[in-house]
């Protein structure tokens, strides 16, 4: 790995802990004006000195945050499909000049193993990694899940392993009993989704177990902004990430928080 794939990295992978809180908001590129998404900038600003990456689309970056803003970008550069579509046929959206001139640390892609438009994910995975490569900059493999997948152990490890194998650089899955075995099976840092809003001590539960059982981190979207106190909540997960706080721990602490 080279020395600014490396440098890029580092910046959203904290040297300090080996770990990482990545604020994903990136969900309008197929659901449109999500809930706690609807004006991206509201949402944004206050929780961005927390985030130690943001992921998002070009349209949210160059409309909703402030060019001043010393935040690793993580661009999603895969879409072209909606909600009401076959989720799997994604494409590539944006260039990696396009990456490269919005200053991304890394771009986000998703694959969609075990979908009708899995080979074409997985291909489009591989062509990004040559092309990003090039330039230093870091992929995430994003493993989506179609509707009627189920999200245990063996999907999960079959799909990490196969974006890891490709040559992402890192990837992003979804927490699962045995989540052990996933980690252990992919050479490349895994971070774990928020998935759906739950209520706030499961999804510090979930963030806790994760990296107890191996995450570098989280890449946290709706489990952050639709929570009654998104602020509160991106700190109580800072707290388990960086600081290794008990899922407990990190809820009184988010209560206190919420209630300054
Ligand atoms: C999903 O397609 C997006 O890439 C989201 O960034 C991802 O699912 C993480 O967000 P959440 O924590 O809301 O699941």
């Amino acid at each position: 790995m080279d020395w600014g794939l490396k440098n890029r990295l580092s910046r959203i992978i904290k040297p300090e802990t080996g770990r990482t809180v990545m604020l994903a908001v990136d969900h309008g590129y197929f659901l449109g004006p999500t809930s706690g998404l609807e004006v991206p900038r509201r949402t944004i600003e206050p929780l961005l000195p927390y985030a130690d990456s943001l992921m998002l689309t070009r349209g949210v970056l160059r409309t909703s945050v402030p060019p001043e803003a010393d935040v690793p970008i993580v661009l999603r550069v895969s879409g072209g499909t909606s909600i009401l579509g076959e989720l799997s046929n994604e494409g590539i959206t944006t260039s990696i000049k396009e990456a490269l001139r919005l200053n991304a640390a890394a771009v986000a892609l998703s694959v969609f193993v075990g979908s009708p438009h899995e080979k074409e994910t997985l291909l489009s995975l591989s062509q990004l990694v040559s092309e990003a490569e090039e330039y230093g900059i870091a992929v995430l493999a994003v493993t989506a899940v179609g509707k009627d997948m189920v999200r245990d152990a063996r999907y999960l490890s079959l799909a990490c392993r196969i974006a890891a194998e490709l040559g992402a650089h890192f990837v992003k899955t979804y927490y699962c009993e045995e989540f052990e075995t996933v980690v252990n099976t992919c050479p490349v840092p895994l971070v774990i989704a928020g998935g759906k809003k739950t209520p706030e001590k499961e999804a510090l539960e979930l963030a806790s177990n994760a990296v107890a059982r191996g995450a570098v981190g989280v890449d946290m979207g709706r489990n952050i902004f639709q929570s009654e106190a998104p602020l509160a909540m991106i700190k109580a997960v800072r707290s388990i990430v960086h600081q290794g706080k008990r899922a407990d721990e990190a809820y009184e602490f988010f209560l206190k928080e919420k209630s300054r």
